[in-house]
């Protein structure tokens, strides 16, 4: 008969503490394991099987026990048993579970655990109110697990490229993008923003550091609530000296590209299919395309204007429909390069080829549109200079990005590929939120 287990047995070998990842190595072992019980199976009053989970890996534990009764799901134990593989015809998560012979409770839940909180049929509001709990769930775990293994890779490319990490400032008092996403606040009593890129800073470290990068929050007062945008994100910002644009699209090429190799060598990397069962790898080179060429394609494929009734011409705009028409069905990266300099950002260097483009790359990826932009940018002082003050930005406020043109000007150029994004196509899920930790978008700015 199974003995009911009421006090720990001091006659047994002294319990070791392990993590669930380490206990493979221990069959046999009398260990002790610290976590939340994930899921409870009971079998008659005295016996349960416990789905254990630290830091979601989960891991069976068969005991037997009065306090089962009064335990529910989230609360957390520590286990005393021995580990064994699993018998025969039995599947479980590491094909282990541990034959417990004591457990404590050290923290009770409340008798329903989470499910009065939610589950995934709720409502996503209610869901994001309470994400701290969500996130205990074994998908957004995995993901969060990922996204730090991935932002792992992305330094350690850079690491071994040879670039220095940088922190720049995220409050400033100059802007990057268009003011209309500007977050303004009050700092001791003079207007400043929330930074929306890190990109003129990261080009003042240029001569000091050489290549350089940062891993910053990015700020966006995005009022549209869409599948890809956030307030708050992840930026992953670059800057190299002395290239050519032709380099930049190279770097640009094999950052995405060995930063997903890099994840896929990671000993974790059967998170990403877990997550992603169809995802495929792409080998260089990645398909470059020049806007101009774009224009022609969107023709070619029938592709209309939906305001015009006409088919693109070369200036406009091509709007996010039909950009994700075009990627989708060409379905693979495109660095989409050289647009007409009306479309892009001030600083930009105009093609030495044809004045009327500037040197810009955006990357696409199907099913996310664009992850990252970049160019190189304007070296002459006096274009730079005119070029702010036609954009009704005033020069003095910019002295320091423009002393980069005074003393000792050089080509270069950057770009800045938005992390949630990445991990977005990687993970392929539906909407941006579910790659982040605590999303921030118009509306929500909780827990
Ligand atoms: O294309 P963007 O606006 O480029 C810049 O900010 C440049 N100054 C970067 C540089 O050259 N250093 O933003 C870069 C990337 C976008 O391609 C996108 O992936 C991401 O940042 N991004 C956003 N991600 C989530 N939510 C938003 N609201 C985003 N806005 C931009």
């Amino acid at each position: 008969a199974r003995k009911v287990i009421i006090t720990e047995d001091t006659s047994l070998p002294t319990a070791k503490a392990h993590k669930i990842k380490a206990l493979q190595n221990q069959h046999g072992e009398r260990v002790k394991v610290f976590g939340w019980v994930h899921r409870i199976r009971r079998r008659g009053k005295n016996f349960m099987f416990v789905v254990l989970r630290d830091e979601n890996i989960f891991f069976i534990v068969q005991c037997q026990t009065y306090d089962a009764i009064t335990l529910s799901s989230e609360a957390t134990i520590c286990v005393y048993g021995v580990v064994r593989p699993i018998p025969e015809g039995q599947t479980a998560p590491g094909n282990q579970e541990l034959v417990a012979d004591y457990f404590e409770v050290i923290g009770h839940s409340p008798p329903d655990g989470a499910d009065t909180l939610l589950n995934e049929e709720f409502h996503p509001d209610i869901q994001l109110d309470n994400r701290h709990m969500m996130l205990r769930g074994e998908n957004i775990s995995k993901i969060l697990r990922l996204r730090s293994i991935v932002t792992q890779c992305f330094r350690d490319h850079y690491f071994d490229r040879g670039y220095y990490e940088t922190f720049p400032p995220t409050l400033v008092q100059t802007q990057v993008k268009g003011g209309s996403t500007l977050f303004c606040l009050d700092y001791f009593g003079e207007p400043a923003y929330l930074t929306q890129s890190s990109q003129f800073y990261l080009e003042t470290a240029c001569p000091a550091l050489g290549d350089v990068f940062c891993i910053t929050q990015s700020y966006r007062a995005q009022l549209g609530r869409t599948r890809r945008h956030l307030a708050e994100y992840t930026h992953v910002e670059a800057e190299c000296a002395f290239i050519s644009f032709d380099d930049l699209l190279d770097r640009i090429e094999d950052l995405i590209v060995d930063v997903v190799d890099r994840v896929l060598k990671h000993p974790e990397a059967h998170l990403v299919f877990e997550v992603n069962p169809g995802f495929k790898a792409r080998k260089r080179p990645l398909r470059r395309m020049n806007y101009s060429d774009g224009i022609e394609w969107l023709t070619e494929n029938g592709i209309k204007n939906e305001e015009t009734g006409r088919f693109y011409e070369f200036g406009e705009c091509i709007p996010v429909m039909p950009e994700r028409k075009m990627i989708d069905q060409i379905n693979e990266p495109i660095l989409f390069c050289r647009f007409p300099a009306e479309l892009k950002s001030f600083y930009m260097q105009r093609d030495p080829k044809d004045s009327r483009l500037v040197e810009s790359v955006d990357v696409l990826m199907p099913g996310v549109g664009k992850i990252a932009g970049g160019s190189m940018r304007m070296t002459d002082f006096e274009d730079l200079s005119e070029s702010f003050r036609e954009n009704g930005l005033k020069t003095e406020s910019y002295y320091w990005y423009l002393d980069q043109r005074k003393y000792g000007t050089f080509p270069h150029g950057g770009y800045g590929l938005g992390l949630d994004r990445f991990m977005k196509w990687l993970t392929k899920r539906h909407h941006i939120r579910d790659v982040c930790f605590y999303p921030r978008f118009v509306g929500r700015c909780k827990p």
